[in-house]
């Protein structure tokens, strides 16, 4: 049997969406069902399904209010609530699949890219409780992946391709930081490796995984919007504030994961799937 934690979130619902495709039989739950700060209902309901592998989706991901305002949350969320999946995960014998993200790097590297054995240095309060929430599965449990991932786009949640059409939807220009360099994932990618691993019996540890190519969220946001009339312009990060630092360069090294034989699509080739579903979907509701 398998788990899903934050199956309503973007990556629990594209995972849930290639498990069905699959035809793989799951349990999804949402904070409601299983609130993962709570440590008793967690240990409580994975104990009760005893499941196989978890897929732990869940995850505080508001990165800028997790600087101040949701700072005491994004910590329980992260850090605690990562614990005591891990923790119960171990007392059935679980996998544990945990999704981490690039925000644990500094970006100082600048040119060369990430590999899982660098040293992590986050700048930002969701990067420092994502790599303890990494920590805490390393030091509880031996049979995890973690998965650190960036950029994340897919058609299941508010994201940067979402943002990008809505605004151009009111504005003839915008302006897109050209100074913050990463790799675009979709859901659809990232799930489908998830499930790789798993399936595949990849050796455990920590892997990478975005979509190949990397860009700034300018370059992004001209391939989002290159069908369009609305002009994007480069601005620097100083130009345009936000509460979180950011890494400036955190595209990180793809080959561990490939190395297994899991085939990665460009980003521009997963925006162009992604978009064309999205499409797909609008004309089914219509
Ligand atoms: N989005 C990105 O760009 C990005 C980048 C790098 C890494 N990641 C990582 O990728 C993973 C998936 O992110 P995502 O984009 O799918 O996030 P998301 O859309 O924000 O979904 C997160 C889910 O976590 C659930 N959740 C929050 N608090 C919970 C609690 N106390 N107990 C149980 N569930 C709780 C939420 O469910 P409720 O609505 O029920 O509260 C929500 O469905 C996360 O680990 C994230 O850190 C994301």
């Amino acid at each position: 049997m398998i788990l899903i934690t934050g199956g309503n979130g973007q990556l629990g619902t594209e995972l849930r969406k290639l498990l069905d495709e699959q035809q793989v039989t799951y349990v999804s739950t949402d904070s409601s069902e299983m609130d993962i700060t709570d440590a008793k209902q967690t240990r409580q309901v994975i104990e009760e399904l005893k499941p196989e592998v978890i897929y732990h989706c869940a995850a505080y991901t508001a990165v800028d209010k997790a600087e101040e305002e949701s700072k005491a949350l994004d910590e329980l969320i992260n850090v605690d609530g990562t614990r005591n999946v891990a923790e119960a995960a171990k007392a059935v014998g679980a996998t544990l699949v945990y999704i981490s993200t690039d925000y644990v790097f500094d970006g100082a590297k600048k040119e060369h890219t990430y590999k899982e054995s660098d040293t992590p240095a986050p700048l930002n309060e969701y990067g420092r409780t994502k790599l303890l929430g990494e920590q805490a599965v390393a030091a509880i449990m031996d049979n995890y992946y973690i998965i650190r991932t960036s950029w994340v786009f897919g058609n299941y949640g508010n994201n940067f391709v979402f943002t990008m059409q809505r605004l151009a939807k009111s504005h003839s220009k915008l302006t897109v930081v050209n100074d913050q360099f990463g790799r675009p994932t979709w859901t659809r990618t990232l799930a489908e490796f998830m499930t790789f691993v798993v399936q595949e019996q990849a050796p455990f540890g920590i892997y990478h995984l975005s979509n190949e190519g990397s860009c700034s969220w300018y370059e992004f946001a001209k391939e989002i919007l290159k069908d369009t009339t609305v002009e994007v312009a480069p601005v620097t990060s100083a130009e345009y504030p936000q509460k979180a630092r950011r890494p400036q360069y955190s595209v990180m090294d793809l080959s561990k994961a490939e190395a297994l034989g899991f085939v990665i699509p460009t980003w521009q080739t997963a925006l162009s799937e992604m978009l064309s579903e999205s499409k797909a979907d609008v004309t089914k509701v219509e």
